[in-house]
C-alpha cells in the first residue's frame, strides 16, 4: 500500500464529492439543481470584499502570528462577550484557516490514540472522520427525530466510559437544524464537569436562527464547563465567506497554546488578507441580517411542498440551512427494475429523475433522511421540488 493507514482509512467527504457530481453532470449539459452544497448563495457583503482589498493594497501581505492579529482576537474577544456571554481574553483565542482546521487542530491538541470522542448522530460528516484521524474512536450517540434530533443526556451518559475525552455539540445542527436549549446544555455540562470531559462546541451556524429560537453558547453556561469547553466560530456561514477561510477557537489558554504550538507547523497564520475582513465583518458588518429572512422563506416553502409528497416527512428545522426528512416512506417502491431500499437510493433517484442533488443520510449516520439545502434561489427550489414531485409519481408500489 503507497498511501498511509490514517489516508486508507477516511472516508471521502460525501456532501463534497455529491456536489462535485451534480457539477459533473452540469458541464455535461444536465440541468442539475443542487441541495448538496453547505454554502450561502449570497456574495460575501461588499464592504467585507473591500476590506480584504484594502488589505493586498496597503500590503498587508506577509504571515501574522500564528494564532491570528491581536485586533482581530479582540475583536473575536469582544463579540464572545457581547454576543455570547463569554469572557476570552486573547490569549484564549486562536484564529485558524476556517472552522473546519481549527476542529481538526483542537482534536489533534486534546487526543489521541485510546481515546474516545462522542458525537451525537445525525452529525457533519467530518467529525468522525477528523477524530480517526487524530486516532481516536468516535463514539456514535443517536439523537431521534421524535426529540427533534436533541441529544438525550442520558443517552450520552451511557456512552461515557474512561476512555471518553470529549463531545462534539453542533447546535444550530449541520444536518438537522436542531437547535439545543439551555436545559438540555445544562444537563451536558454537568455530565461534562463529572465526568472531566472535554466539550468541543461548533457554533459556526449560530446566526442563521428562526422563529424566535435563541442560540446558546454552553461555555457560557458557568466557569466549571467553560475550563472544559472549546467553542469553535468562522465567518463562511454568518457572512457568507466560505472561501476566505476563516476560523476561530477560544478556550482554556493551555489548549488554545496548544492549538497555536500545533498551528504552527501545520499552516501557520491564517490568511492576512482574509483576517482583515473578517476583522471589518466582525467589527462592522451586518449583512447576515438581510441573508436571513430570504432563507426563511426558502425554509417555511421546503418544507411545506416536502410534507405535500407521498413517502415524504419534514419536520421544520429551527436552525442552519438545512432541511432533513425522513425518507423511509419511499422505501420498497420501485422505479424501472430498482426497487428504493436506502436514503443512497433515494438520493440517487432524485439525481437521476428529478435531477436534484441532494445529500443521502448515510453521508451523516442518519439512514432513512436525506439532507437539502436551501442555499439556492427560491425560483430554482420551486422548479426543482416540482421536479421531485413528478419523479415521484414514476414510482410503482412494489
Ligand atoms: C457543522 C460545521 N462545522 C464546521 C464547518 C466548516 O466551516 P469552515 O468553512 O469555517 O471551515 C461546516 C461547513 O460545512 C459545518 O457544517
Amino acid at each position: 500500500m503507497r498511501t498511509s493507514f490514517t489516508a486508507n482509512n477516511i472516508s471521502p467527504s460525501m456532501t463534497l464529492s455529491i456536489g462535485e457530481k451534480a457539477k459533473k453532470l452540469k458541464k455535461e449539459g444536465i440541468d442539475i439543481i443542487s441541495f448538496a452544497q453547505g454554502e450561502p448563495d449570497f456574495n460575501t457583503p461588499e464592504a467585507i470584499k473591500q476590506a480584504g482589498i484594502k488589505a493586498i493594497e496597503d500590503n498587508f501581505t506577509r504571515y501574522t502570528a500564528t494564532s491570528g492579529i491581536k485586533e482581530l482576537k479582540e475583536a473575536i474577544s469582544l463579540k464572545l462577550k457581547n454576543e455570547n456571554g463569554i469572557e476570552y481574553s486573547p490569549e484564549e483565542i486562536v484564529v485558524s484557516t476556517g472552522a473546519k482546521q481549527v476542529i481538526y487542530n483542537t482534536l489533534l491538541s486534546l487526543c489521541g490514540s485510546g481515546d474516545e470522542v462522542i458525537i451525537p448522530t445525525p452529525c457533519w460528516v467530518s467529525y468522525t472522520e477528523q477524530v480517526k484521524m487524530v486516532g481516536a474512536k468516535p463514539i456514535l450517540v443517536e439523537t431521534l427525530e421524535a426529540k427533534n434530533f436533541v441529544p438525550e443526556p442520558h443517552a450520552i451518559a451511557e456512552k461515557i466510559t474512561p476512555k471518553t475525552k470529549a463531545i462534539i455539540l453542533s447546535t444550530p445542527n449541520n444536518p438537522t437544524g436542531a437547535v439545543y436549549g439551555k436545559d438540555v446544555l445544562k444537563e451536558i455540562a454537568e455530565l461534562a464537569v463529572k465526568n472531566q470531559i472535554f466539550i468541543i462546541a461548533d457554533e459556526v451556524y449560530e446566526k442563521l436562527i428562526y422563529d424566535s429560537e435563541k442560540h446558546i453558547s454552553i461555555a457560557g453556561i458557568n466557569e466549571k464547563i467553560k475550563e472544559l469547553t472549546v467553542t469553535i466560530n468562522g465567518w463562511s456561514k454568518a457572512y457568507a465567506m466560505t472561501g476566505w477561510r476563516l476560523g476561530y477557537a477560544a478556550g482554556p489558554v493551555d489548549i488554545i497554546e496548544a492549538i497555536d504550538k500545533l498551528q504552527g507547523h501545520i499552516t501557520g497564520n491564517p490568511n492576512s488578507i482574509s483576517q482583515k475582513a473578517g476583522l471589518y465583518a466582525l467589527l462592522y458588518n451586518e449583512d447576515y441580517n438581510l441573508m436571513i429572512p430570504e432563507y426563511n422563506r426558502r425554509r417555511k416553502y421546503i418544507v411545506d411542498k416536502l410534507n405535500s409528497l407521498n413517502g415524504i416527512n419534514c419536520r421544520i428545522p429551527k436552525g442552519a440551512f438545512y432541511v432533513f426528512p425522513n425518507v423511509k416512506g419511499l422505501y420498497g417502491k420501485k422505479v424501472g427494475n430498482k426497487i428504493i431500499n436506502s436514503s443512497m437510493d433515494v438520493a440517487t433517484f432524485l439525481l437521476d429523475e428529478a435531477h436534484v442533488a441532494v445529500v443521502p443520510g448515510e453521508a451523516f449516520a442518519a439512514e432513512g433522511y436525506i439532507r437539502l439545502s436551501y442555499v439556492t434561489p427560491i425560483e430554482d427550489i420551486k422548479r426543482a421540488l416540482n421536479q421531485i414531485e413528478k419523479a415521484l409519481k414514476k414510482l410503482d408500489n412494489v
